[in-house]
């Protein structure tokens, strides 16, 4: 077997962060996210999920699934309909009171929402309360709910409205018993779900931050009365924990942030939001809730049923707290990338300009592909033997085959999508079965043998550090 060693390593310098225009443009052209219905001029604030878009949300929700339920004995799963029993909506409190404030410009007719004029003011030095876009007169503000409505069935009446969910929670308290009566769980425990929630946002913007069809990731801890402020503090310490150590997201730009009277949703006692420090401030990522018994006791009201629990250790009968922990899988998948997103100087072209190279350093964990095969060319049996090697690395890890192009330039569409290892096959893998292994962080490449290499990379990403 051949000896490992170093035979290329780069330092890395100069760097530039994320900017919202280099991270769009880079998902287009990349297939990480499109324009929705873009044949069409597109829709605004909605957005698909291209080939390596999918592939990262797809990791992130897994990554969710497997530290909520998988890694908790006392957490299960649900999936719950997108549409549900309209009484549902009354019951929450969403039909009364999911709103935000409207205003409107009485001459160019751009919407906002009040709470966010001041800052639009700030921005364009307007001190005369006038429309951010035209200088128009704005209207007093009028609550607007942000619950899309549709029909279900062929008789379009108030009988046949239903909503489509704004958030994946009601699916769970409605199922609450359901859970208890069919699969042993006992308190304290959560039901965790992943799903598409709705919201009718007024003002959408950047990208895919807010945006009106989102995913969530969702889990309700139903807590004793009592214990639920220690309940809340475990999760928010296990919550950002995950964001560091599961998505290796830069600590330094994660914070907490208190919900202060007003901001409170009509259903939390206490929140706190995990914020992001975006190219556009600071914002929430996730929220943590402290919601009482609101939601349970407002179904048990309106569907007439019993919902609470029996303590099988005291034999006492009560309607538990929850906890939530309520984070945006699509949100997420921004701050994925524009915490991964780098662009570094390597060194001085051959024009003696500065050579950059563009990386995202995701976590291997949720890159969209863990492992290239690139045959050095495609002659004399290398692209062969490149892609035995690939098709049996795919049978378990996520693998792309690229044999066209200078393989300098290989490497670098490899960083642009965050593929944390290449695997090159030259010559000399023909002689002596070893191959070149290129980490896309520090660049290093090392010769190891092909045998064995699938172990090597799975151990490489249980290992994986930031750098
Ligand atoms: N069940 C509680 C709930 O829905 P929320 O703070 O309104 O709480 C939770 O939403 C998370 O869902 C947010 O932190 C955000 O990540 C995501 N989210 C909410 N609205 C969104 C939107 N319009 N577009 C994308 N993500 C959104």
């Amino acid at each position: 077997m051949a000896k490992e060693k170093i035979v290329k390593s780069n330092t890395v310098s100069n760097e530039h962060g994320a900017s919202m225009d280099r991270i769009v443009s880079l998902c287009k052209s990349r297939g990480l996210v499109y324009p929705s219905s873009e044949i069409y001029g597109g829709l605004s604030a909605t957005w698909d999920y291209g080939p390596l878009g999918v592939e990262l949300k797809n990791n992130i929700q897994e990554a969710w699934w497997k530290e909520m339920v998988r890694r908790h004995d006392n957490i299960v799963g649900l999936d719950a309909a997108i549409m549900m029993h309209p009484r549902t909506w009354e019951a929450s409190g969403h039909v009364e009171n999911f709103s935000d404030p409207l205003v409107d410009c009485k001459k160019c007719k751009t919407r906002f929402r009040e709470d966010h004029l001041q800052e639009k003011w700030t921005e364009k030095n307007i001190t005369d309360g006038s429309c951010p876009e035209c200088g128009g007169e704005l209207t007093e503000a009028r609550q607007f709910n942000l619950m899309f409505t549709t029909h279900m069935g062929s008789v379009v009446d108030s009988g046949s409205l239903i909503y489509l969910r704004p958030e994946t929670a009601q699916g769970i308290f409605v199922n609450f018993k359901n859970v208890v009566d069919t699969s042993r769980v006992k308190i304290p425990f959560g039901i965790a779900q992943v799903g598409k929630a709705f919201r009718n946002e007024i003002t959408t913007k950047n990208f895919i931050f807010r945006t009106c069809e989102f995913e969530q990731m969702e889990m309700q801890y139903f807590v004793k009365p009592g214990t639920d402020e220690e309940a809340f503090e475990e999760w928010k310490a296990k919550r950002m924990a995950w964001y560091v150590e599961r998505l290796g997201i830069k600590p330094d730009r994660l914070r907490f942030h208190e919900h202060d009277h007003k901001e409170l949703a009509h259903y939390a006692k206490v929140a706190f939001d995990i914020e992001y420090e975006y190219p556009f401030g600071w914002q929430e990522l996730e929220g943590i809730h402290s919601r009482t018994d609101y939601d349970l006791k407002r179904h048990g009201e309106f569907s007439g049923k019993e919902i609470n629990y029996l303590d099988p250790v005291d034999n006492t009968r009560f309607i538990p707290y929850v906890i939530e922990t309520s984070a945006g899988l699509t949100r997420s998948v921004l701050v994925a990338l524009m915490d991964a997103y780098h662009e570094e100087k390597i060194g001085i072209d051959k024009n003696g300009k500065d050579d950059i190279r563009t990386v995202l350093h995701l976590h291997p964990d949720i890159a969209p592909v863990k492992v290239a095969v690139l045959p050095l060319v495609k002659k004399d049996g290398l692209a062969e033997l490149a892609q035995k090697l690939e098709k049996k690395l795919r049978e378990d890890l996520a693998t792309f085959y690229d044999q066209g192009g200078a393989i300098g330039r290989r490497y670098r569409r490899m960083d642009e999508v965050g593929t944390p290892f290449c695997v090159t096959i030259d010559y000399d893998t023909k002689e002596d079965h070893t191959v070149t292994l290129r980490f896309r962080d520090s660049m290093e490449q090392i010769r190891i043998p092909m045998e064995g290499l699938a172990d090597r990379i799975r151990k490489e990403i249980r290992s994986y550090k930031r750098i």
